[in-house]
């Protein structure tokens, strides 16, 4: 349960994904229009499109070609729905070439493939490019190998690439437009302002979506959904997501609303005295806190394969969750039917294959505990206030709720905690131990340098191997630890960050001297992609 789109106060600008690793940005971008947008699987079926009722629908990119057998497209019938009900759909890379293929055009392998920044010189007047405002030429980022030879009919090309290429196409009676740049990255400097005049003055969309509307729409939605005498349960974290979520949860249904802190053995230094305080002292939200390491470790006990982990970790949660609503239902006469839960729109996008790809949930780039790792017999129905949303929408409606600034700029944290950052067996030796004190050191040079707020996530890593080293004159065979320390908008992407030498100098030496049993300390220098941000 999640607000309903129909309720929000704006047009919704619906992205039909093919794929690409910006479809996520168009739908950052057009949020920050104040248009509320959405993104679905462009093979989704068309009642799921038009039950939405988009009034502008946009075809994404994608890493496929028209010509390969079960290349995505999207259902019949949906451009006959949009001719008639007057919504405008604009294609972009991917999603020009499929609607000029579909509509009866050629898309050919192009002569030379187009990648990287480019210049694009617009040749026909069109209402997709005010010159006045864009110039008559302008850089655009290319990522294509096909292009459009032959344009359906009605279309017109309206801008070409430096190399002849067709750049931009329109249709403006039925409405159809195409870009074959990726006006949504920043390598495309004018594409922000092209989206805006698209948006608003082609196709007149009206804006108006603000986060607060979230808010007023959760609490309706939730009061809507648990019957005034059934009770919430809520796992908090301790990070943002559920703080967030179970703040809303609170403010809708008060009392009613039990959240559970789970200590389970994975969490980093100190965390469950520093948190159980910050809700008591902070947030007054009713926290009980669940000692079960020992029953999480126990599951763990030689267990290798980050997916098993993660698997595991997630039906011991819902085991607790259980036996707390089954407590809960002594002490109160009746059993919660809820389970509030922060997943987030990334986490939904992330969890879903991408489309084309023919594979199954199966075959998810990894599973998140709140996402893939429920088990189908769960008894409890689940309330997820912030599925619609990314991180920084999150911490804004935290903010609005006066959630305390220190909670919002936490970096996140894994449901799955330090299994994920303990390479293989997680029980094995002092590993988490270990891990704990090394990420200690290095969060708190973070903070001591004022570096905390700029990085979005960073942490320590256990590598099961030994490195030779010498210390005191004395061979050692010790362990090698890594830092990640990255930059990101959402968690979709993300880049790793440039620490000065000298801080990680001093950081090295920090752990070295001071945490027992490593004597190596590497950096991840990887980006996302191809990385993630966690190592399992
Ligand atoms: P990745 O590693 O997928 O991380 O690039 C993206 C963001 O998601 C967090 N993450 C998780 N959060 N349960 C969570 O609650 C999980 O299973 C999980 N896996 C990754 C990660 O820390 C980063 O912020």
């Amino acid at each position: 349960m999640a607000i309903d789109p129909k309720q929000v106060k704006s047009d919704l600008v619906l992205i039909l994904d093919f794929g690409s690793q910006y479809t996520h940005l168009i739908t950052r971008r057009i949020r920050s229009l104040s248009v509320f947008s959405l993104c679905l699987n462009g093979t989704s079926s068309l009642q799921s499109i038009t039950e939405l009722n988009p009034s502008l629908v946009i075809l994404s990119g994608g890493p496929h070609s028209v010509h390969t057998p079960d290349s995505p497209s999207f259902p019949d019938g949906f451009l006959q729905w949009a001719q008639s009900n007057a919504a405008p759909v604009l294609g972009i890379c991917y999603g020009l070439q499929l609607l000029v293929s579909r509509l009866g055009g050629e898309v050919r392998v192009g002569n030379t493939q187009e990648y990287g920044r480019m210049e694009i010189k617009v040749e026909n007047a069109s209402a997709l490019f005010p010159v006045e405002k864009v110039g008559h030429s302008q850089l655009v980022w290319m990522s294509h190998g096909d292009e459009a030879v032959t344009l359906p009919s009605g279309f017109n090309v309206v801008a070409r690439s430096q190399q002849g290429a067709v750049a931009a196409i329109q249709n403006p009676s039925a409405k159809f437009y195409g870009l074959q740049y990726h006006p949504e990255v920043t390598h495309t400097p004018e594409g922000m302002e092209t989206l805006k005049h698209f948006l608003f003055d082609v196709c007149g969309i009206s804006a108006g979506w603000k986060v607060e509307d979230v808010l007023e729409e959760e609490i309706k939605v939730i009061n809507n959904t648990v019957g005034p005498d059934e009770h919430v349960i809520c796992a908090l974290s301790g990070g943002v997501d559920s703080t967030v979520a179970a703040t809303i949860v609170h403010k809708a249904i008060g009392d009613r609303l039990h959240c559970v802190f789970v200590d389970n053995g994975l969490l980093r230094y100190k965390e469950q005295e520093r948190v159980m305080e910050t809700f008591k002292k902070d947030l007054h939200l009713p926290v009980e806190c669940v000692d079960a390491a020992d029953q999480f470790l126990t599951k763990l006990k030689g267990v290798t394969d980050p997916e098993v982990k993660r698997k595991i970790i997630g039906k011991e949660f819902i085991c607790i969750f259980d036996a707390f609503a089954q407590k809960l239902e002594k002490e109160l006469g009746s059993r919660p039917s809820y389970l509030v839960q922060g997943t987030l729109y990334p986490d939904v996008i992330e969890s879903c294959p991408p489309p084309g790809s023919g594979k199954t949930h199966s075959h998810t780039i990894k599973s998140h505990h709140n996402v893939g790792g429920l088990p189908k017999d769960m008894k409890l129905k689940l309330i997820e206030p912030l599925k619609l949303l990314f991180k920084d929408e999150v911490r804004q409606l935290g903010r609005i709720m006066d959630v305390p600034e220190g909670f919002l700029k936490r970096h996140p944290f894994p449901g799955p905690g330090l299994a994920v950052r303990v390479l293989g067996d997680v029980t094995e030796g002092n590993a988490l131990d270990v891990l704990r004190q090394v990420d200690e050191i290095f969060i708190q040079s973070i903070k001591d340098a004022g570096l905390y707020d700029v990085i979005w996530q960073a942490f320590a890593v256990f590598l099961p191997v030994r490195s030779v080293g010498v210390q005191g004159d004395q061979r050692t065979h010790s362990h090698v630890v890594a830092l990640r320390a990255v930059t990101s908008q959402d968690g979709m992407t993300a880049d790793w960050y440039y620490f000065e030498h000298k801080f990680l100098d001093d950081v090295s030496r920090k752990i070295c001297n001071g945490v027992r049993g490593v004597n190596r300390v590497v950096q991840d220098i990887t980006s996302k992609p191809p990385s993630t941000i966690e190592w399992e």
